[in-house]
């Protein structure tokens, strides 16, 4: 894909992570409520095309603009943004029927891309849809913090590490294009096992082995591969402390360092909240989910890490 150019100064976040359910609209809409009650300019932009709700998180049933005039009345997308009933937060919708998200062409993403980078927002922050769709992941790909919202079962674990491996994979294979060598990435993997690789980690150090130059070049664009990970509905220390294990795992076998940025507890009140249509951080301030909010943004910002027992 062509270089997408980042022509200001605010920061891009998106959230994703395979799995359907795990909370990352409950996330999208809490963190950006936050931020904006520290004073940032937020724009929230809805990127589940045909399961948006997003809108819904802010109490607004039908969203008067959204993507559908993007997609198929070629407006710009500074346009789309609606007004939340809370200072400092907009968002874009993207309640949009005409067209799926798979159907999205090549053009319209670059075009799409563009235009969010250059959203007048201190902090745009994109709620993705569930799977790991290339288009979803090419999303993904374009912010600058990178977060991935877990609950402790083993199927969301699993999504998880599909996503992140295919975001790093595409990753690998876009950087790697523009030096020629796309073709040659994808014939070693189709080919692994004769080259004794297992994973996109040996990959990767197989690939920086045989082509030095190339070695520079990943070393150089991977170093911004950093995973924000959040653990959201967890009920005891167990589920806390899976993070961990989370983080040894995806650098032993993907290579990506994982920044355990925060939990969430599971709390009856945030259902609560979507039930009312109401933001959750405007409504539940005294629950310890909303402080727990609070301390993963912090953490995310400052770049620090959930302090776990026994020194993990
Ligand atoms: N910490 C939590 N405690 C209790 N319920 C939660 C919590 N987080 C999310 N939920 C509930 O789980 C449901 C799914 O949340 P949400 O819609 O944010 O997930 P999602 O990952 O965006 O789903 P999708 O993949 O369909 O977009 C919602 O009903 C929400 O209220
Ligand atoms: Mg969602």
């Amino acid at each position: 894909m062509a270089q997408t150019t980042k022509v200001r100064e605010g920061e891009i976040w998106a959230v994703g992570g395979g799995k359907g359910g795990t909370g990352k609209t409950f996330i999208t809409s809490s963190v950006g409520t936050y931020l904006a009650k520290k004073g940032k300019n937020v724009v929230l932009v809805d990127m589940d095309i045909g399961g948006a709700n997003l809108h819904s998180f802010f109490g607004i049933s039908r969203p008067q603009k959204s993507l559908t005039s993007f997609f198929e009345m070629g407006a710009s997308l500074s346009d789309l943004v609606v007004k939340t009933e809370l200072d400092n937060i907009s968002l874009i919708s993207g309640d949009v029927h005409s067209i799926a998200s798979d159907k999205i062409t090549f053009s319209q993403k670059l075009k799409l891309f563009r235009q969010i980078m250059k959203l007048n927002a201190q902090n745009v922050i994109i709620d993705l849809g569930a799977g790991s769709h290339y288009n979803t992941l090419d999303t993904f790909l374009i912010a600058d913090r990178m977060i991935v919202v877990l609950v402790p079962e083993v199927i969301a674990i699993e999504n998880m590490y599909h996503f992140i491996k295919n975001s790093l994979f595409r990753k690998v294979k876009k950087t790697l294009k523009e030096y020629g060598f796309k073709e040659i990435v994808q014939h070693i993997w189709d080919r692994r096992q004769s080259y004794g690789i297992n994973n996109i980690k040996e990959l990767i150090d197989y690939l920086k082995d045989s082509f030095s130059y190339i070695g520079t070049i990943l070393d150089h664009e991977l170093a911004a591969f950093k995973i924000h990970l959040v653990l959201n509905m967890v009920r005891n220390n167990n589920d806390i402390l899976l993070g961990a294990s989370i983080k040894s795992v995806m650098m032993k076998y993907l290579g990506v360092p994982i920044q355990y940025s925060g939990y969430i507890e599971y709390n009856d009140a945030v259902w609560k909240s979507v039930r009312e249509r109401k933001p959750f951080m405007l409504n539940y301030l005294a629950t310890g989910c909303a402080k727990e909010i609070e301390v993963l943004v912090d953490n995310i910002v400052k770049g620090r890490e959930v302090s776990l027992p026994g020194g993990y």
